[in-house]
């Protein structure tokens, strides 16, 4: 099969497209012909040489696909080849075919294509993570969602509003109205404004419920200031700058809950309840109410470009990039 395999760390140019021999799946896995999988900040960091992936003698990066059931092995039940999937992986998904655990994939929704649906996985079981089970987000609570023009921010901003909640998002300027299109409430451009006084007056004074925190830096003090007594930060990215400092009379007065989050160090176990309390849930809305917002799409020979195009922050929602 084809697969980009990185042989060193570095810039764009370490995306080579290699013919690698094809995985075979074990007695519980699905092999996956991969239609399309999506790009994460996550694989910047792993082509840098920064997150690596478990080992293994090609390293492939990609966390995300959909694709069709290609076979399986010998103790898998409930799939038929030809089925429609899609799912997280630990790695592997910039390639042709893949191996993976078949209670750890979704079935994908009849009203979306392999593009939609590679836009799902990664960012949406991540903000109902940190939404419903980290945060316990309730109707008419109100949340905070850092990069609301993220993957994952675009997610969490459906989420949240399909639970009735109130939604402030911050973005830079360009990307705020599209998550009011989501349904964001309040809009906050981050760069001109300070998001604590933001939402001081939008709460009236009352702080955040939750806040989803993609940025970390800088903002977790900044956090501690506009959530409420008793809120959840859950903090699930590490994009930002600057030293972290932290008040902890603060949040021992507010009684605050600080919570870190990851999806690619849990167990099969963890990654298989996720997914299916998510499929359970919410995968039937994808064909009502939900909407996979993607930014661009990029054949596979242009993974290099896909990557330029997140690392200068260009994107809003998702980039796609199509296999076969
Ligand atoms: N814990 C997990 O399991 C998990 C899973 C998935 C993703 N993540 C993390 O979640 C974060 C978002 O990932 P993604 O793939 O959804 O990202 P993405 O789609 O690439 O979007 C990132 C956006 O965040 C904004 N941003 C970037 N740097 C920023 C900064 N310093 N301060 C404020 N905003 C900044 C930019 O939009 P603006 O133009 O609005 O600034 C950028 O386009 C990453 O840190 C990623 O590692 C974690």
């Amino acid at each position: 099969m084809k697969a980009v395999v990185l042989e060193k760390y570095g810039g764009v140019e370490e995306l080579r497209i290699m013919s690698v021999p094809d995985p075979k799946p074990e007695a519980q896995e699905l092999l996956i012909k991969v239609h399309s999988t999506a790009l994460n900040r996550a694989d910047i960091l792993q082509r840098m040489g920064l997150y690596p992936a478990p080992p293994s003698k090609y390293e492939i990066p990609g966390l995300e696909f959909a694709g069709t059931v290609k076979d399986m092995g010998s103790e898998v039940t409930g799939f038929s080849i030809g089925d429609q999937v899609m799912g997280i992986v630990t790695s592997g998904a910039y390639a042709e075919l893949l191996t993976v655990h078949h209670r750890q994939v979704m079935v994908i929704p009849e009203s979306l294509n392999m593009q939609q649906a590679a836009a799902i996985p990664e960012a949406w079981l991540t903000a109902y993570d940190a939404l419903v089970d980290k945060g316990g987000l309730q109707k008419h609570q109100t949340c905070l969602i850092h990069a609301g023009a993220s993957g994952v921010g675009t997610a969490a901003i459906q989420i949240a509003k399909r639970l009735e909640a109130k939604v402030a998002i911050t973005a830079s300027e360009a990307k705020i109205v599209s998550c009011m299109d989501l349904g964001a409430d309040q809009g906050i451009d981050y760069r001109k404004e300070d998001f604590v006084e933001v939402v001081e007056t939008w709460t009236n004074g009352n702080g955040v419920n939750i806040i989803i925190d993609l940025v970390g830096g800088s903002y977790l003090q900044q956090n501690v200031k506009a959530i409420s007594t008793k809120g959840i930060i859950v903090q699930v990215g590490l994009m930002g700058s600057g030293k972290p400092e932290l008040d902890l009379g603060t949040l021992l007065r507010k009684r605050i809950t600080l919570i870190g989050t990851v999806l690619r160090s849990r167990s099969l176990e963890e990654k298989t309840a996720l997914t299916q309390n998510f499929s359970n849930h919410l995968l039937s809305e994808f064909d009502s109410q939900f909407e996979t917002v993607i930014d661009s799409v990029f054949p596979f020979e242009s993974i290099a470009e896909a990557h330029t195009r997140m690392e200068n922050n260009l994107n809003t929602g998702k980039i796609i990039i199509d296999i076969a």
